[in-house]
């Protein structure tokens, strides 16, 4: 019941009315027994510091920051993590004394449900299909979480070369090797834990992949998708098919939310309320 004690957290971006982050937080309060709502705040270009200064003058508890203010939002805040402060994405605000401060749980979503799925980045040689923002992201994730190498490729091998020059000197090895998409016959011969992070495959258009070749799949032990929408992307379909284990970006969507809640609540939602989380946003998705 919505009374004088309920606490508000919400979502900043535009557009936000498909966004499946209420499905998540309103089941975790639900299942937790925490007097929290969780809405979507709608806002228009030019309003974030406003919208976000707003709410913190509203006691707003917490906030989830969407497409397209995740870079700009961190203008507004008073501090930011350090690997959200690397990416240059802020997705999470936590309220601290005098504003909130900023967290990449996108990345941390990722990383625990690769845990969750006995996927491991540590020690790991990685293919990182993509340079865009999600990939580099992706790199950055990587590179902090002791990957050995991650081949980035992409289709325009400049964009590939400027994130890895970036990433390498933030961490301080070379960890990140640029490549042009259509090279990955040079990759060495080995098994790689492969991360689509490009918008190829995206629904609509659900039957294109960026690399369509059998032999490439051969060399992939399993897949990550970051597209959840179709659920069964068609680079999952070839990882399967080389006999490879293969994944979605459903769990990291679901794991950036439980980690923004518990940042926000101070407390570790267990792997059933993650679950229940889980079972909702497919409901939402018409799954
Ligand atoms: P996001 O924020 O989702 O990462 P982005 O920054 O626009 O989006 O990046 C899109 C990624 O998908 C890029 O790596 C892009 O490759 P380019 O850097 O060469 O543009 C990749 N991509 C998009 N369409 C592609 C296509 N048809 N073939 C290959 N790669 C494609």
């Amino acid at each position: 019941m919505i009374d004088g004690k309920t606490r508000t957290c919400g979502l900043i971006g535009n557009p936000v009315e498909h966004t499946m982050s209420p499905a998540i937080h309103n089941t975790l309060a639900t299942r937790r027994g925490h007097n929290l709502v969780y809405v979507p705040f709608l806002v228009e270009e030019g309003q974030v510091d406003t919208a976000v200064k707003g709410a913190y003058a509203l006691n707003v508890l917490g906030m989830n920051v969407t497409v397209p203010y995740k870079s700009e939002v961190t203008k507004s805040l008073v501090e930011v993590d350090e690997l959200a402060a690397q990416i240059g994405a802020v997705n999470t605000l936590v309220r601290v004394a005098d504003g909130y401060k900023g967290y990449n749980t996108d990345m941390l979503g990722l990383y625990r449900a690769m845990l969750e799925d006995g996927v491991q980045i540590e020690g790991e040689e990685i293919v990182l299909l993509g340079a865009g923002g999600a990939a580099r992201a992706v790199a950055y994730l990587c590179a902090s979480k002791g990957a050995v190498k991650v081949y980035m490729l992409n289709r325009t091998l400049e964009k590939a070369q400027e994130v890895a020059a970036e990433v390498n000197q933030a961490v301080g090895k070379e960890i990140i090797v640029p490549m042009l998409l259509t090279d990955y016959e040079k990759l060495p011969d080995k098994q790689f834990l492969a991360i689509q992070g490009t918008s190829v495959g995206l629904a609509p258009h659900d039957d294109e992949v960026v690399i369509a070749d059998e032999a490439f799949y051969q060399k992939i032990h399993t897949g990550y998708d970051l597209i959840y929408r179709p659920f069964n992307t068609r680079f999952m379909q070839l990882v399967k098919e080389a006999g490879g284990e293969a994944y979605n970006g459903l769990k990291m969507l679901l794991y950036q939310g439980i980690i923004a809640y518990e940042l926000w609540n101070e407390v570790e939602i267990t792997k059933e309320d993650a679950q229940a989380a889980y079972e909702k946003m497919k409901e939402a998705m018409g799954l």
